[in-house]
């Protein structure tokens, strides 16, 4: 399959996996690229520049193919380094970085003078536009249905991913809610050039995360995820636990005058001891609605095969059916 973005990237498939914390490492990045994918490292799990350079260094070893590194700008307590963490992703020869959170207008003259291609993530068609309008290549356009920050917008993607297409000149993939190759083809009817998956690739093989998370995501449905820190507006859409549970207590005994002091226990330190010791409940972790078409734990090139070739099923037989007036009489196979 061909796209903008398979161009753009020199990549096989127009599928991209996001930058995850604590989960985007050289093992799941390069499990993707070599699926033909486009596999992403998240920087700033890195704790420093020089663990992001032997990061990607590591990375390089495991592929020969095309990965980006992650770059998230969200609001914390000291600013990480960026530009030094510029420096380690264009000397480690990275080619593609992917941008979240705030706007990276400050650092595109950096990204671009390095020759690297800049997918910015964002959750809505104006700043969609801003990262068109300040240099950007592409756009990831992430829909209320995401794991992780789905902004203050509250858009779905039925809607955000046409509203992008009528707006944007860039090419865009969808982001949030993307499982399988009927998320993929349905992105590409509404005019997305590819998909992000994030919660999806938890689940497979080769993320280098504890056996509680995978089996935690296998079993939990699409009823299963919350929305906290709304009156932070810094709103992160987690999976359901414990810590969850009392974080939501304290935002309603708190209400508008909720402060980040507050809710500590629940959010500080939890990634690495989710993702790393299977403390499930150790606190707040990024998790989509996708989790409820989450149903097995396949190798990452097992995944991405199995959505290109039901992706093919569904466009050659399901939809030309349609036209032909010769529709199969099953559904296609979408596992
Ligand atoms: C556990 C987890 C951690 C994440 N961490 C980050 C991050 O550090 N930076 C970032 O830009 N996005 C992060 N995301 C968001 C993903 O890159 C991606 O945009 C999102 O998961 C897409 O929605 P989906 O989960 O429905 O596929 C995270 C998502 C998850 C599930």
């Amino acid at each position: 399959m061909k796209t903008a973005i398979t161009e753009m990237f020199g990549i096989k498939h127009p599928i991209i996996q996001g930058g995850m914390h604590y989960v985007g490492f050289a093992e799941l990045a390069s499990a993707v690229s070599n699926a033909g994918g486009l596999g992403i490292i998240t920087g700033l799990t890195q704790r420093t520049p020089e663990l992001l350079a032997k990061e990607i260094a590591r990375c390089r070893e495991m592929t020969d193919k095309p990965f980006g590194v992650n770059l998230t700008f969200l609001p914390a307590f000291t600013a990480p380094p960026y530009p030094e963490y510029i420096a380690a992703i264009r000397e480690g020869g990275i080619k593609v970085v992917e941008t979240a959170g705030r706007s990276p207008e400050q650092y595109m003259p950096a990204l671009k003078a390095a020759g690297i291609k800049v997918i910015h993530k964002c959750t809505s068609v104006r700043h969609s536009l801003k990262a068109e309008q300040i240099g950007c290549d592409a756009v990831s356009v992430d829909g209320f249905e995401c794991g992780g920050h789905p902004g203050e917008d509250d858009m779905p993607n039925m809607i955000l991913l046409p509203r992008a297409a009528e707006e944007l000149k860039i090419p865009f993939v969808a982001s949030g809610g993307m499982a399988d190759a009927r998320s993929l083809v349905a992105a590409l009817a509404m005019g997305a050039a590819g998909m992000n998956m994030g919660t999806r690739f938890i689940a497979t093989k080769e993320a280098p995360v504890h056996d509680n998370v995978k089996k935690a995501l296998v079993a939990a449905s699409e009823l299963d995820t919350r929305l906290v820190m709304r009156a932070l507006r810094n709103t992160e859409r987690v999976l359901k636990n414990k810590a969850v549970d009392r974080l939501m207590e304290i935002e309603r005994e708190k209400g508008a005058g909720l402060k980040i002091a507050d809710i500590h226990d629940q959010v500080a330190g939890a990634y690495p001891k989710v993702m790393i010791d299977g403390d499930l409940d150790a606190g707040a972790w990024s998790c989509g609605m996708v989790v409820g078409l989450i149903k097995d734990v396949p190798t990452v090139k097992e995944l991405i095969d199995r959505i290109m070739a039901d992706a093919e099923l569904i466009i050659r037989e399901r939809l030309i059916g349609f036209l032909d007036g010769t529709g199969p009489a099953q559904p296609a196979r979408v596992a």
